[in-house]
């Protein structure tokens, strides 16, 4: 029997715009899905949409529109997004489906019946955006710690959860099962921040507003979002329903996929529902960190949003998909940028990936006539290409096991590039032009034909249409060449196939028009929803344009000679430690890594904009030979270049690309 593998992204809520943010989850449970499909595993891949909830209740009231209908439009959206970016889930559930919303009662009635749940009064701190109650010891600033939005005193009759109860075996789970919760770095914090304070019962209904899944034994109440929320791992499966084949088949499941910020909800409040109703925890927790715009995380709520279906229509949806699983290390923030984006394509997708295939194809059309010839012959170069194909699937099984994507894609990339080299050392140009070389000429052309049956194969769970269209041109139509049992060994697909250049794979892109044309198009659209809202906020907007259109023009730059700029040793570093320093809340302690064989203290007024745990792991640049200064008594040795605008943005300034630590920058 197969082994099964359960998958699922936190269900979406379906407010404001889509955005390439949200497709990060989705794309990467994806690809491992895929993956995980090829090894010949019984695969469930599970999302879908989050959708009760106050703030929805008051969008859809504001838009004069029926909650559910003004929903369903959204959630259609997201559909056709998962379609267009060829998401392979196998169910999509909707928190409003009738069967979850029965599910949901009969399990909080069987945690009120047993004890777990019970009414009581509370009052609170509540942000409404983020749906969340927060202790006062939780609050930043008085404000929320997740958006940064002000919080609201709320009080209200409620039933609470009886999360106390659970406290030590929530401990417990998370102090000694490393797997469970990753990456490592945000285990320590659910422990530190979250338990070793002691857990507070939570509340789980609201009597505020009316929009969620009804308590059924007291109608004034309904469902506090997160227990409604998180059950739909379970629900979906039939937990709760006459039907529970799958749940019986699926759970646990094997990988609850998330970005950071959900992470304390589903390494806490979920184990704990979970540990209620006797039922076996989830094998694994992963929390990925953020696509950012600049340095703000892109957020359907903020509105800084970058659309995936103009990305996916001008370059392709594997061009989208190869940069959200590419670009971004996984567990850490990564900055998106169009340039970046655009100079990915061009670089790993249309030069690597593309001229392997236009370059190998279009030269056994010329030397033999399209048909991909028997090796009859050998080079030197040969047996490392052999060697690097037999050992990429190894590689890329390694990085997937331990969910680094963007290494896996690394490594599928090393055999691409060794290809490309493979044809630099074997001259096929010059072989050509010599009948004695007539045997080598026919190796060469196989080999690299074998090699990129090799590429495809691995490339499937990554890059969904351009793999097949790659299989295409080299011929192979049999599926059994397409399997990973099928590139263990090199020299496994016959002779003989046809090849067909045809239309490149990825075009070049032209960065400087490209970009200029994306922002055009950035700036109609925030004029449009601009245009949206309220007179007020209009108002505000094109003050703030207005700002920034003066400030532009009168920006000015004192020149420096180049010997004086070279005096400044600048060095790319990681940060290896990080924390707030007491009393003086716009500074954090960092220790970073310089490549020295020693770690440096840095002390850095970024407090405001980044929490220690943003920026743990992360690269940064150091100016590297400023004298040490004394900063509230401790010894800073150095200073991390960071960007700001008159908007009170800041940045921190890193390699677009992963730098050792020490390297230059100039
Ligand atoms: O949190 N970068 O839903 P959601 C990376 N309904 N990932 C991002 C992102 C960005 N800029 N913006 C959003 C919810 N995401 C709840 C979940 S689960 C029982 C309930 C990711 O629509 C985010 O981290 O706000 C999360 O994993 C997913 O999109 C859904 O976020
Ligand atoms: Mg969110």
């Amino acid at each position: 029997m197969k082994e099964k593998y359960y998958i699922t992204t936190p269900i979406y809520y379906p407010s404001g715009k889509w955005h390439i943010g949200t497709c990060y989850t989705t794309v990467i449970c994806d690809a491992i899905a895929r993956f995980k499909r090829m090894q010949g595993m019984d695969v469930f891949y599970l999302t879908g949409t989050d959708e009760h909830g106050q703030k929805l209740e008051k969008v859809a009231a504001e838009n004069n529109t029926p909650t559910k209908e003004y929903i369903d439009k959204i959630v259609y959206e997201l559909q056709d997004l998962w379609k267009l970016l060829d998401i392979s889930h196998d169910k999509f559930i909707r928190t409003t489906d009738e069967y979850h919303k029965q599910a949901v009662q009969k399990i909080f009635t069987k945690l009120y019946e047993q004890g777990d749940i019970y009414k009581d009064t509370y009052e609170g701190k509540y942000c409404t955006p983020c749906e969340s109650y927060w202790t006062d010891t939780q609050l930043v600033d008085g404000k929320c710690p997740d958006c940064g939005r002000p919080v609201e005193i709320m009080k209200e009759d409620s039933y609470f959860f009886r999360m106390s109860k659970y406290q030590d075996r929530l401990i417990d789970l998370l102090e000694n099962n490393p797997e469970f919760l990753q990456p490592a770095t945000r285990q320590k914090e659910m422990i530190n921040n979250f338990l070793k304070p002691g857990l507070q019962d939570l509340c789980v209904s609201r009597t505020s507003f009316q929009w969620g899944v009804q308590v059924p034994f007291d109608t004034k109440h309904v469902v506090y979002v997160w227990l409604d929320a998180l059950t739909n791992y379970i629900t979906a499966l039939g937990y709760g329903s006459d039907n529970q084949e799958l749940f019986d088949k699926y759970w646990p499941c094997d990988l609850h996929m998330m970005g950071k910020e959900i992470v304390r909800f589903h390494s806490i409040i979920w184990p704990a529902i979970l540990m209620a109703l006797d039922l076996p925890l989830p094998k694994k927790l992963y929390g990925h960190g953020w696509l950012m715009l600049g340095s703000d995380k892109m957020s359907k709520s903020k509105g800084n949003v970058v659309d995936p279906v103009v990305l996916s229509e001008k370059y392709s949806v594997d061009a989208l998909r190869y940069y959200l699983l590419r670009e971004v290390p996984f567990g850490q923030d990564g900055s998106y940028t169009n340039r970046a984006f655009l100079n990915r394509i061009n670089s790993d997708l249309a030069n690597d990936l593309g001229n392997l295939v236009s370059r190998t194809t279009a030269m056994v059309e010329q030397y033999f006539g399209g048909i991909i010839p028997e090796p009859t012959g050998s080079t030197a170069f040969d047996s490392d290409l052999i060697s690097i194909c037999e050992g990429v699937y190894g590689n890329v099984e390694k990085y997937m096991d331990k969910l680094q994507v963007p290494e896996a894609l690394e490594s599928i990339w090393a055999l691409n590039k060794r290809a490309n080299k493979y044809i630099d050392e074997t001259c096929p140009w010059v072989l050509s032009k010599d009948e004695s070389k007539r045997d080598e000429l026919a190796t060469v052309m196989y080999n690299l034909c074998e090699c990129i049956r090799f590429l495809a194969t691995m490339l499937q769970p990554f890059l969904t249409s351009s793999a097949p269209k790659i299989m295409e041109k080299i011929g192979v139509t049999d599926k059994s060449l397409m399997t990973f049992d099928s590139i263990m060994k090199f020299g496994t697909m016959k002779a003989g196939n046809k090849v067909a250049k045809g239309d490149a794979l990825f075009a070049r892109i032209n960065v400087e028009k490209e970009v200029a044309e994306l922002e055009k198009i950035a700036d109609l659209c925030k004029k449009e929803a601009e245009a949206k809202e309220q007179p007020k906020e209009v108002k505000k907007g094109n003050k703030t344009d207005e700002k920034k259109a003066v400030a532009e023009n009168t920006i000015t730059f004192s020149e420096i000679a180049i010997e004086d700029f070279m005096k400044i040793d600048l060095r790319v570093g990681s940060v290896v430690t990080a924390e707030k320093v007491a009393k003086a809340d716009k500074l954090l302690n960092l220790t970073v890594d310089l490549g020295e064989g020693r770690l440096r203290t840095i002390v850095s007024g970024i407090a405001k904009w980044y929490t220690p745990e943003d920026i743990i792991g992360k690269s940064i640049v150091v100016v590297a030979n400023l004298k040490p200064a004394k900063l509230r008594g401790i010894m800073s040795e150095g200073m991390i270049l960071c960007a700001s605008d008159e908007d009170d943005n800041l940045s921190i300034v890193a390699p677009i690309k992963t730098m050792k630590n020490g390297s230059e920058v100039r």
